[in-house]
Order: C-alpha cells, then structure tokens, then sequence
C-alpha cells in the first residue's frame, strides 16, 4: 500500500497559451488536483529500519506542487512483505482495504494494482479476469483512486509503444482512474484528452526532474523547429537551475 499526500508549492506560470491536457485541473473526490501528473510510487530503500527519514521529507517536498498528486514508495504490510530492505514498512491485522477504507473512508483509500508484471518469476495465468474481478470490486467499496500499470512495452516498427490495455478496467471502475508505465509527455497529454485517464503517473521521469509538471509547461517544440525567431524556440530554453545539474556525478547515465 502506498500513502498519498496532496501538496503545496507554486508551479509557474504558463508559458504557452495552447492547452496541455495533463496540467488542466481535475476533482479526485474531495481533492481539487491542479494538474494530473502523477508521482508513481518508487521504493528508493532509505527507510532504515523499516523507518522513513528525515531525507525522505526533503525528497518528496521536492517533487510537491501546488495541487499535485504524490504516491509515496511502496510501504510493506507485513513483516514478510519487504521485497526489499530498507523499505518502510507498517504492519497491523487491520491492513486490507475493506478494513482501512473503514477506517479513514473510501474517498481517502486508493489502489494500485499491477496485473501484467512479471517481475522477478511471479505472473497470473489470466490477469484480465484477475485484475477485472478486483475493479469490480474496488467500484462496490467506493474507493477514491484505482492506479493500474499497463502490461510492458511492446517494440513495434523498433519503436517502443505501450499497449494500452487499460481500458475495460477505466471503464469499469467507477472512482478516478491513473495509468502509468512508460508515459511521456506526449502520451499522458493524449490518454488524458482521449478520456483513457484521468491521470497518468510517472515514475522513472519524475524520479530524475523533480520539477515534472513544471517541464510539462514548455511549449511543444515543433512549432519552433524551423522558425526564424533568434530567440524563441531557439535561445530560449530553460537550464536546470540547481548547480549540482554541472558536476560530474550528476545527469550521466552511468
Ligand atoms: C526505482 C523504482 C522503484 C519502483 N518501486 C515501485 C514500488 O515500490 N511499487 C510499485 O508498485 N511500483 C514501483 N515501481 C514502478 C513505478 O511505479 C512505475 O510503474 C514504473 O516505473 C513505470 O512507469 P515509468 O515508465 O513512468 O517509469 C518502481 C520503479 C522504479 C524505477
């Protein structure tokens, strides 16, 4: 289960008059999102002890915004739980979601669920009947937010393309729906005004640039690829304004 705060720090200005899908507001429930780029959740295994840390306030701070929608990293429910060490980790009997959305409401419960993973030797022999059995549920509690991960990138044409499998269980879960998995600015803007999402969550993207929904604000460059502006488009873009982008360790893909 992951915790989800709503935050608040000042995102810029617009800088573009066109409208970009992913940071129009949206009402999830009792909260009044600003945009809809999403923090994935992201163990990053500094919860020593099992415990968060005073870092993990500055990291998360550092990916807030104003009405910006935060998954904190996986937290184990149990002491078998802990895929890996280091992990925050809570664990009480009452820890299944009927019993927590008793406990807080289910317009402050969310799930993510991750029908299609593979990972480290563990699938599901059917994950649509699987996956589609637990929307259905999750619809009858009522809970706030259903967060489901599309089945890995398929190359097509050497491109890798995310398959969009998503879309029965948006369609059958009755609370706001998140996607997430390979998502790009250009393919959260097009889920989000396709109605394929109402939110899309990013992971690796936001794990590197803290300041995601604020990138997201530049204008498409392709209106300026082969302007004559000596400037715009040209000049004008924005440098990281944190010095540490400069030293050696920092942005190398190592
Ligand atoms: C460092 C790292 C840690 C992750 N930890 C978790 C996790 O604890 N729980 C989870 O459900 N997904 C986890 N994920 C998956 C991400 O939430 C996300 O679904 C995945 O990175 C795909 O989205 P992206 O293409 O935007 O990165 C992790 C991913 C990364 C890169």
């Amino acid at each position: 289960m992951a915790m989800e705060t709503t935050t608040t720090t000042e995102l810029p200005a617009d800088n573009n008059n066109s409208v970009i899908p992913l940071l129009t507001p949206y009402k999830m429930g009792e909260f009044q999102l600003q945009h809809r780029v999403v923090l994935a959740p992201l163990t990053r295994q500094r919860s020593y002890g099992n415990v968060p840390q005073p870092h993990a306030a500055v990291y998360y701070s550092q990916r807030a915004t104003r009405g910006g929608h935060l998954i904190t990293e996986a937290t184990g429910v149990s002491n078998t739980a802990q895929g890996y060490t280091d992990t925050p980790g809570v664990w009480t009997p009452q820890q299944v979601v009927r019993a927590v959305a008793a406990e807080v409401g289910a317009g402050r419960v969310g799930v993510r669920l991750s029908p299609f993973t593979d990972y480290m030797d563990c699938h599901d022999s059917d994950p649509e009947a699987l996956a589609g059995y637990l929307v259905d549920r999750l619809s009858d509690v009522g809970v706030l937010y259903c967060h489901m991960i599309e089945p890995r990138m398929a190359i097509v044409d050497g491109r890798r393309q995310i398959p969009h499998r998503l879309r029965p269980f948006r369609e059958a879960f009755r609370g706001t729906f998140i996607a997430a998995g390979g998502y790009d600015r250009a393919e959260g803007n097009k889920v989000v005004e396709e109605g394929y999402t109402d939110l899309v969550s990013y992971g690796r993207l936001f794990l590197a640039n803290p300041d995601l929904p604020r990138r997201f604000r530049l204008p498409d460059n392709r209106t300026t690829f082969y302007t004559s502006d000596p400037v715009v488009g040209y000049t004008d873009y924005p440098f990281l304004d944190d010095d540490a982008a400069d030293s050696d360790d920092a942005g190398a893909d190592k």
